[in-house]
């Protein structure tokens, strides 16, 4: 299918994902707005309706709690399909949502949609500014163990079933967790999703937070679950740098900014396992390493850091796979080409990995992953992520933040080739 078809699918998709105001990631097995994947659809709104794409980050936003924290899922309507849903959570915010935040991408992508009309978005980034500020500071104040950026739940990273958590994931007993039925595999195949130990634990931890009122000081002493991950450290850094220039831009001191940024710059190394030779997560209660080289470890130079080690790692990762960057590099033991965050390849993790390698001047690499990922997507179609062998499409279908990234970086239309 030539790429005029394909971007006219992808606006498509992103139009039939919209439920007035906000985009669900897919119909059915996803049936809310989240996080990232809604900062992912601004962007991809953004290259035909600028004006939608400043509403759905400021519906985000709207979800923000007295805290600062933005939640992962606000639950703007109820839906049976989804599972755990707005009663089992109890979130304490302005909508009903999720008591867990999620990577803040929104940051950069406010900045790029501003970026298509600075004087018509001017008064939309002014008002937004100071909402990020806080729910940055949010995430420095009760997120930050030695300049490295924890996730509480598997679910913050968005990275659900990696096995980045799996130490850490080892350690909690879900006793007392109860009876409850999964709505996700009833969407999708079980094999493309998280198993019921896993599910057992995502569970307990929502079971505990909500009984603590999701309140941060009492779940950062009680919470066993506390992992210093790649995913958040790279891209609150970065955000914090799109964040220091909007500020810039609208004349405010971006100090604190500076500083926050200067503060995570030192805490990468914290991430840096040396006998993997690659960023690692870290379970900070155990202080162990996860031992995993994933597309995570990769969102180095997305963060901004001018970082030559990883480029040998990534160059063996890509020659593994047919269709890069998988989420766990192939020659582990614990790569699964099709569960979800064990294996697959996400073509937003890629869209974020190869700017990253375009600003550190690695202009042929990212290009390369920017080819590859469109040939993947005119392959196989706009899936929520794929088999990084076969390029078999896998979980949720007609999928808002593939379309998205299409639309804003890999078609053919988004770019100078
Ligand atoms: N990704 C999770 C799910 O699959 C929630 O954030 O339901």
């Amino acid at each position: 299918m030539d790429h005029i078809s394909l971007d006219r699918q992808a606006r498509a998709i992103l139009t039939g994902n919209d439920r007035g105001g906000y985009t669900v990631p897919t119909a059915g097995l996803y049936p809310y707005q989240w996080n990232w994947d809604s900062a992912f659809a601004a962007w991809g709104f953004a290259q035909f309706d600028v004006e939608r794409a400043w509403t759905e980050v400021e519906t985000l936003i709207a979800g923000q709690w007295d805290s600062g924290m933005v939640p992962h899922i606000l639950f703007h309507q109820p839906d049976p399909g989804y599972f755990p849903g707005p009663d089992v959570w109890g979130g304490t915010g302005p909508i009903p949502s999720s008591g867990i935040s999620q990577p803040p991408v929104a940051a950069t992508f406010i900045r790029a949609i501003w970026e298509q009309d600075r004087a018509a978005g001017a008064a939309r980034a002014r008002a937004l500014y100071p909402k990020l500020v806080k729910w940055h500071q949010w995430f420095m104040d009760w997120r930050v163990e030695n300049g490295a950026v924890c996730i509480t739940h598997p679910w913050e990273a968005g990275r659900d079933n990696a096995p980045d958590w799996d130490g850490a994931m080892a350690g909690i007993d879900p006793v007392g967790v109860g009876d409850y039925t999964r709505r996700d595999t009833a969407h999708v195949d079980a094999a493309m999703r998280p198993t019921k130990y896993d599910y057992d634990r995502y569970i307990w931890l929502v079971q505990m937070g909500r009984r603590l009122g999701w309140d941060d000081a009492a779940l950062k002493a009680q919470n066993p679950f506390r992992v210093a991950d790649p995913t958040m450290t790279f891209i609150l850094m970065r955000a914090h740098r799109d964040l220091a220039e909007m500020g810039r831009t609208l004349g405010e001191d971006v100090g604190r900014i500076e500083a926050w940024i200067a503060t995570l710059e030192r805490g990468a190394e914290a991430l840096w396992n040396p006998d993997l030779g690659a960023y690692d997560a870290l379970d900070v209660k155990a202080q162990k390493f996860a031992g995993c080289v994933s597309n995570a470890s990769f969102l180095c130079w997305y963060g901004g850091l001018d970082d030559d080690r990883m480029r040998p790692q990534i160059a063996r990762v890509w020659n593994a796979v047919r269709y890069p960057v998988p989420s766990l590099e192939p020659a582990s033991d614990r790569f699964d080409a099709k569960r979800y965050w064990r294996g697959p390849t996400w073509a937003i993790m890629n869209a974020l990995i190869s700017l990253g390698l375009r600003d550190q001047g690695l202009t042929a690499e990212a290009a390369r992953l920017r080819r590859d990922t469109a040939t993947l997507i005119a392959e196989h179609g706009f899936a929520e992520y794929f088999d990084p062998h076969t390029g078999a499409p896998a979980g949720g279908g007609t999928f808002t933040w593939t379309a998205a990234v299409w639309l804003a970086w890999a078609s053919p239309s988004a770019g100078d080739d």
